[in-house]
C-alpha cells in the first residue's frame, strides 16, 4: 500500500525504465487500483459482493450468472484515521474471522437477496434495478475483455468468482475476478449456497450430454469425473 502516486517508482507509473537500468532484470508487470474512499456502509461497517459467473465458452462468448451471492462485513466500523487495520479495511471471511471480537453466530456474511431488500427499502427499486444493471455490465465488459486472449479449450469451463465493491453513490467497482474462488461454508445458509451454486454448474455443464427424459445423476458424473483426475494424475 503506498499513500501517495508520486512513492512509486517511476518504471512503475510509466511502464518504462531508465536507460541504465535496460539490461537488469525485466520489468515485473503490476496492477495499482486506488482504494475506494466512500465504500457503501451497513450499520458503519465496509462490505464487498461475492457473485459467481461461470464460462462455458469465450468465443463465442457464454456465461451464466448465478442468482445468489452475498455480501462480505468487515469486523469493525469502517474509518480513514487507520489504513492498516485489516479488520476495517478488509472484507475477506478468512480475515475476519480471526479478529479477536469476531461472532461465529453472527457471522460477517449477508446474502445477496437480503442486501437486495435493504438497499430498495433505502433507496427505492429504480436506483437498485440501476445498480445491479450497472454490476451486469462489470461482468460482461470484463469478459470481453479478456475474450481474445484467454487461453480456453472447449472441454473446459471457469467458474469465477468475482469481488465488487460499491460506494456511498450507489456506483459498483470491480475489485477482483478470482478464477478459483473460495467454495468453503462459514454456515448452514453458506452450505446451501455453494452446494446449490455447484449443482447448478453441474446441471449446466451436464458431462453426460443428457438428452430429454434421461436420468441427470449428479454423483454418477462426479464420481466419473473424479477417477479421470486421478488417472490423469498418475499419468
Ligand atoms: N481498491 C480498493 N478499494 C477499497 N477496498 C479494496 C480495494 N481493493 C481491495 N479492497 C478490499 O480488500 C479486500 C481484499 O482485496 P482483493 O479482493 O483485491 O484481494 P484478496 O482477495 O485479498 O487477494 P487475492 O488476490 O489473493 O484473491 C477486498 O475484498 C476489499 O474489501
Ligand atoms: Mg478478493
Amino acid at each position: 500500500v503506498v499513500e501517495q502516486w508520486s512513492s512509486l517508482p517511476r518504471e512503475v507509473v510509466d511502464g518504462v525504465r531508465l536507460d541504465d537500468q535496460k539490461d537488469e532484470i525485466p520489468v515485473e508487470s503490476y496492477v495499482a487500483q486506488r482504494y475506494i474512499e466512500n465504500p457503501y456502509l451497513i450499520g458503519g461497517r465496509k462490505f464487498d459482493l461475492r457473485v459467481y459467473v461461470l464460462v462455458m465458452s469465450y468465443l463465442p462468448l457464454k456465461a451464466w450468472l448465478y442468482r445468489d451471492g452475498f455480501a462480505r462485513f468487515s469486523n469493525t466500523r469502517f474509518t480513514l484515521n487507520t489504513i492498516d487495520d485489516q479488520y476495517v479495511h478488509l472484507t475477506n471471511v478468512a480475515v475476519q474471522k480471526t479478529a479477536p471480537d469476531y461472532d461465529p453466530e453472527k457471522g460477517c456474511k449477508w446474502m445477496i437477496q437480503q442486501f437486495r431488500l435493504y438497499l430498495t427499502a433505502k433507496h427505492g427499486a429504480e436506483a437498485v434495478e440501476g445498480l445491479f444493471a450497472e454490476m451486469d455490465n462489470i461482468f460482461i465488459k470484463s469478459l470481453q475483455s479478456v475474450q481474445k486472449v484467454i487461453i480456453s479449450d472447449k472441454h473446459c469451463f471457469e467458474l469465477y468468482g468475482y469481488d465488487i465493491l460499491i460506494d456511498q453513490d450507489l456506483k459498483p467497482w470491480l475489485l477482483e475476478v478470482n478464477a478459483s474462488p473460495s467454495l468453503t461454508a462459514s454456515s448452514p445458509e453458506d452450505y446451501e449456497l455453494k452446494t446449490h451454486l455447484l449443482e447448478d454448474t453441474l446441471n449446466i455443464v451436464d458431462l453426460e450430454g443428457s438428452q430429454l427424459g434421461y436420468n441427470n445423476d449428479r454423483k454418477k458424473q462426479l464420481k466419473r469425473l473424479f477417477k479421470s483426475i486421478q488417472t490423469q494424475q498418475k499419468v
